[in-house]
């Protein structure tokens, strides 16, 4: 028995680790983060919170929230020289090529935090990457636009930095909209972790090898950009504005049970869920709110849940129980708040780094890991002998 489950040894025999952060029941749409369920920490905590829950095991009480948020704050800033990096990039490069660059770059300017054998380096390293990712994001979405860098503010909260960092200008104030502060900070929840996802189990993989922590998450970045992983939430939007109407949708309903076409509704199906994906719902509810607290009438909210309750009802999805995932309605929220749909797996990216770094943590302190090392099943020639080139 581990706490309320038991325990299936069964199971053990083909799981490739054993973590105690995050519980999905796939079948029962469950998502706990160290047993709280993910729509309470979604209505009721604050990224702050969730990142010192994945990362120490329990909710904080105040003054271990104020001392973690001010340890997070304190290393938002990044190596000035890191900025000429970005300089090196076409202006049109994806968010994410210049995530991946920047992150893995990031061991050549903070060595004293790679050495994975100190706990206390690591920790460092985890607040650092927590910290520095909504820096490095905002950047990439400024050389993108051609603006200056904005520094961070260190008086406004997590989100409402990265708010600032990438919609503010030099030239004048910048007032973060708690509405949208508050979405924001929803949806870094929401993306906090996942248990052993793609992304996640790259990170485990690098890390196995002793890797350092910034290599780690970049290889990581590298995972969560495919379409099929983090890179849905961008794809998920740009198919909802393909289909631009009510009227289209059947068509691409047709396309998407069509097995010699290999259209896929984005933001549906999981590998896990088979069910509703938890953070779905939340997700929804929140795009309702932010969508009508800003004013903001987008026919793509409305394709997307015409699109829900077709699919929802068709007997294909029925069958091989295809749900939105949590990528289904993120972008409608994104796209609201003004955020480019090639800044979006950069901010799945941004939230998910505790998630990783929890989950690095927790297999790096544990004495007994190994480096990874996955198997096959052969299905190549038997051993043959080699054949003379003027013979072949
Ligand atoms: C994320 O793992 C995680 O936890 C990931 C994530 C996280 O937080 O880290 O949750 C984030 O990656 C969410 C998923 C985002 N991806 C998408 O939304 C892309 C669209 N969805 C798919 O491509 C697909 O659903 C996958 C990749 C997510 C899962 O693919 P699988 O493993 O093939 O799904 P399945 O085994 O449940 O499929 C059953 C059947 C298959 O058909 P048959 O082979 O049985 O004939 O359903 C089909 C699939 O081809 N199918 C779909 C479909 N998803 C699966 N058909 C149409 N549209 C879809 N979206």
């Amino acid at each position: 028995q581990t706490g309320a489950f038991t325990y299936d040894p069964g199971f053990t025999s083909t799981a490739s680790c054993e973590s105690g952060l995050t519980y999905i029941d796939g079948d029962q749409g469950i998502l706990l983060h160290r047993g709280y369920p993910i729509d309470q920490l979604a209505e009721k905590s604050s990224f702050m919170e969730v990142c010192y829950l994945l990362l120490n095991g329990e909710l904080p009480k105040k003054d271990e929230l104020d001392k973690f948020t001010y340890t997070i704050t304190r290393h938002t800033m990044l190596h000035e020289q890191l900025a000429t990096f970005y300089r090196g990039f076409r202006r049109d490069a994806h968010p994410m090529a210049v995530m991946c660059g920047v992150v893995g770059a990031l061991s050549a300017f903070y060595h004293d935090s790679t050495d994975i054998t100190d706990p206390h380096q690591r920790m460092v390293a985890s607040h650092r990457l927590i910290a520095k990712m909504p820096t490095i994001a905002a950047m990439a979405y400024k050389y993108s636009v051609g603006q200056p860098f904005l520094y961070p503010d260190n008086s406004l909260s997590y989100s409402g930095n990265f708010l600032r960092m990438t919609f503010g200008v030099p030239a004048e104030p910048y007032q973060v909209d708690p509405v949208v502060e508050a979405a924001m900070d929803k949806i870094f929840i929401l993306h906090a972790d996942h248990e052993q996802n793609a992304s996640t189990s790259t990170v485990r993989l690098a890390g196995s090898s002793g890797a350092n922590p910034f290599a780690c998450i970049a290889a990581g970045i590298a995972c969560l950009w495919g379409p099929a992983h983090g890179g849905a939430n961008e794809a998920a939007l740009n198919m909802l504005r393909e289909i631009g109407r009510p009227e289209k949708i059947p068509e691409y309903i047709a396309r998407a049970k069509d097995k010699n076409d290999p259209f896929r509704l984005m933001g549906f199906g999981h590998r896990v869920y088979k069910n509703y994906d938890p953070r779905a719902k939340v997700m929804q509810k929140t795009a309702n709110e932010v969508l009508e607290k800003l004013g903001v009438t987008d026919p793509i909210f409305d394709v997307a849940r015409e699109l829900e309750q077709i699919a929802l009802k068709d007997d294909y999805f029925v069958e091989k129980k295809l749900y939105p995932n949590v990528d289904f309605y993120s972008g409608v929220i994104l796209s609201a708040i003004g955020f480019p749909t090639s800044m979006f797996t950069a901010l799945f990216a941004l939230a998910r780094t505790v998630g990783w770094v929890a989950q690095w943590n927790e297999m790096i302190s544990d004495p007994e890991q190994k480096i990874g090392r996955p198997r096959q099943l052969y299905t190549g020639p038997s051993q043959r002998d080699y054949v003379p080139l003027d013979q072949r």
